[in-house]
């Protein structure tokens, strides 16, 4: 297994280039299963995620072929509905297959995901939308099964839960619903950015859908779907990350190939902090001159701060002078990070949903280990301000949504470097 080593106290300066988001592209890829033809998908990131869903596309009998950030995607006429545990433990996201196979198929078997470190991540949301559209849902030896005898039809459906919208479970009711006969509309629906770059791919593909990235979707089925050429968004956790490096390292960076508009709630915490952002129509520039203040941040849904950079803006805090609050009111046990940037030297104390930071005049390197995709984001970051080494092991996670991470940052002038453990 690979480790990350890095040496801290480098001040990054220079451009970075954001990749494809791929919370985008993973629904995206789902999506493609919706018509026959052949889908060309630019901008998708290599990682192991992607490379997951591509093998789940081969098991349903779908062709993909990925090269250079492309990837096509041919469905073709006959696909074998059945989504198997081996695939879909390793990446919970395998879920939103369940939309588009009920929509083209009439059926689908999908096992149940589970739990993930980051807490419990039921699925409630996606049965009950999809039930609302007329599948009949059962849970059969730890899948689900899910048929329709009939079309799905539209319905007019609320996707709250206990904790606001959900992304996939919007995705998936209207990715199903695109093919229903009639109107469905999804009420609560998720604003994020990733919900709205898959309904435009769904547009191209012929899909009648209205009011996208706004909490109410109007969804207007269609007889069938076609293939199309779509181009991935930027990742704005990605760029996030980023953002926060320049900022923590008092570095000078632009962030380059991301959208500005998507990180409203981040550039709000960091110049509130103290951070300089200068905005152009291709990217963000970052620089610090002075020391930051700190900032209290309550995740939310888009547009709110997002619960995927609350462990690297908790790294940011947890070496500004002074005293903030961190609240997560997505996933309120996503806090695996706390311990371990505590044996960094962070001082961080847990109250519930909400961590106190204490900001610490420095870190100190040591070796720690990656509990999921943003901790590990959050302790790289914590790495580079460190004195001496510190050593990230479980890299396996931060493969999962960080393309080239290590290349990025030593363009970046980080001391970085990845080992065989
Ligand atoms: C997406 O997961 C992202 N994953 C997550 O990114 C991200 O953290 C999350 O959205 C929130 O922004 C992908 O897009 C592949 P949710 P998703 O359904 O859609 C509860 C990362 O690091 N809920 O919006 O699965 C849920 O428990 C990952 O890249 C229900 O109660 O998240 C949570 O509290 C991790 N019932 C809240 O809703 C349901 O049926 C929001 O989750 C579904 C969700």
């Amino acid at each position: 297994m690979d480790k990350i080593v890095l040496k801290g106290g480098k001040k990054l300066k220079g451009e970075v280039e954001i990749s494809g988001a791929k919370n985008s592209a993973l629904p995206i890829m789902a999506a493609a299963l919706l018509a026959e033809e052949e889908s060309v998908l630019e901008n998708v990131p290599n990682l192991s995620d992607i490379m997951t869903m591509i093998r789940l596309l081969h098991s349903l009998g779908a062709k993909a072929h990925y090269e250079g950030g492309i990837l096509a995607v041919k469905p073709g006429k006959n696909l074998n509905p059945v989504a198997p545990y081996k695939l879909v433990s390793t990446m919970r996201a395998s879920v939103c297959v369940l939309g588009p196979l009920l929509g083209r198929v009439g059926r689908a078997e999908v096992s149940l995901p589970g739990g993930c470190v980051i807490g419990p991540r039921p699925i409630d949301l996606h049965l009950k939308g999809l039930r609302s559209l007329g599948a009949q849902i059962d849970i059969q030896h730890g899948y689900v099964v899910a048929k329709s005898k009939r079309k799905l039809r539209g319905n007019d459906i609320f996707l709250g839960g206990g904790f606001g919208s959900s992304v996939l479970a919007t995705g998936n009711v209207m990715m199903a619903a695109t093919l229903a006969e009639g109107r469905t509309y999804i009420q609560n629906a998720a604003c994020e950015p990733e919900v709205v770059d898959l309904a435009q791919f769904l547009k191209k593909m012929g899909a009648r859908i209205q009011g996208e990235g706004s909490p109410r979707i109007e969804i207007e089925g269609v007889k069938r779907l076609r293939g199309t050429t779509h181009s991935v968004i930027p990742d704005r956790i990605e760029a996030g990350t980023y953002m926060v490096a320049a900022a923590m390292t008092g570095g000078d960076v632009f962030i380059k190939k991301c959208m500005p508009e998507h990180q409203n709630a981040l550039m709000d915490r960091l110049s509130q902090s103290g951070v300089r952002i200068e905005r152009n129509h291709s990217g963000l520039r970052l620089r610090r001159n002075g020391g930051l203040k700190p900032v209290d941040v309550t995740t939310l849904p888009y547009p709110g701060f997002p619960t995927d950079l609350q462990a690297q803006m908790m790294a940011l805090m947890s070496v500004t002078p002074g005293i903030s609050v961190i609240t997560e009111k997505i996933y309120p046990d996503r806090f695996m990070h706390v311990a371990e940037l505590n044996r960094m030297g962070s001082q961080i104390f847990l109250e519930g949903n909400s961590a106190i930071v204490h900001g610490v005049k420095r870190l100190s390197g040591a070796p720690v280990t990656a509990s999921d995709l943003r901790a590990s984001g959050a302790l790289i970051l914590a790495g580079l301000v460190a004195e001496g080494t510190t050593e990230v092991r479980r890299v396996y996670h931060l493969d999962r949504g960080y393309e080239h991470i290590e290349e990025k940052l030593s363009r970046l002038g980080a001391e970085i470097r990845r080992e065989k453990e």
